[in-house]
């Protein structure tokens, strides 16, 4: 399993980050699961030069520019040189920001260009009786995938992350049973966009209110391959909590 830490704006300090970082390293030798910390940018620049354990870092955003009178943009050469293995494209808090799918699939293009593997989310704003959400998700996956190269494609995560589960609790999470319809659904979307079986390679996230308490649950009921974590990753014990769940 991955799973993704993103700190979103809520670690503020050093010693904070600190404190996670060498968590995270301690629980990277006990577990199967994969470990990858999505701090602020500054913090990458802490942290990934000097890593050398088995966590890995992503950012939580690129620039769809590069190099040049951008100011305030941070390129994906900046963050592959720091030593970021992956970067979060689309989340919706950014989405929220005003990030178009034209925005979203520059910037999908910007980070393997340099080698950054792209975890991009989706997920719809609420759920109705008539299936609208189904096809948002998919034009939010096709949209950031068909300007890519078919070899670009399979190199990318897709994170479902449903925008109505976002930062609440584990009660107010997606049912296994709906996230293992939705996974289905995801996973023929992206059948028509990868060529032959390489779709059934994606590596597909959910991330919306995992918890420790729900998190095997998930795990065990749909084909996932991983979580994006939010404000249970920024607390010590719960990261733990979720990450021994796993393993
Ligand atoms: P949450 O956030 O775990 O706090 O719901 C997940 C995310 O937005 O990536």
């Amino acid at each position: 399993m991955l799973i993704v830490a993103n700190w979103k704006a809520y670690v503020e300090t050093r010693k904070k980050a600190d404190a996670l970082v060498s968590l995270a390293k301690r629980l990277a030798k006990k577990t199967n699961s994969a470990l990858v910390l999505a701090p602020s940018d500054p913090f990458i620049g802490v942290f990934a030069p000097k890593n050398i354990s088995s966590v890995s870092f992503a950012a939580q955003d690129v620039s769809h520019t590069l190099g040049g009178a951008h100011t305030g943009e941070v390129t994906a050469p900046v963050l592959a040189g720091l030593g970021a293995t992956y970067v979060i494209i689309g989340h919706s808090e950014r989405r929220r920001a005003g990030e178009s799918y034209l925005l979203i699939a520059e910037k999908m293009q910007r980070a393997l260009a340099h080698n950054l593997i792209p975890i991009l989310c989706v997920g719809e704003e609420a759920r109705d009786t008539d299936g609208k959400y189904l096809t948002v998700v998919r034009e939010e996956i096709t949209s950031a995938l068909e300007v890519l190269s078919p070899k670009d494609r399979s190199r990318v995560i897709l994170a479902y992350e449903p925008l109505w589960a976002i930062g609440k609790s584990a009660a107010e999470a997606i049912t296994p049973t709906d996230l293992a319809e939705m996974v289905l659904y995801l996973r023929k979307v992206l059948a028509e966009l990868l060529p032959g079986k390489s779709s059934g390679r994606t590596k597909v996230l959910y991330g919306g209110s995992v918890e420790p308490e729900n998190i095997r649950d998930l795990a065990g009921a749909a084909s996932i391959d991983g979580f994006l974590v939010g404000h249970a990753s920024v607390d010590p014990t719960s990261f733990a909590a979720l990450v021994r769940a796993l393993s």
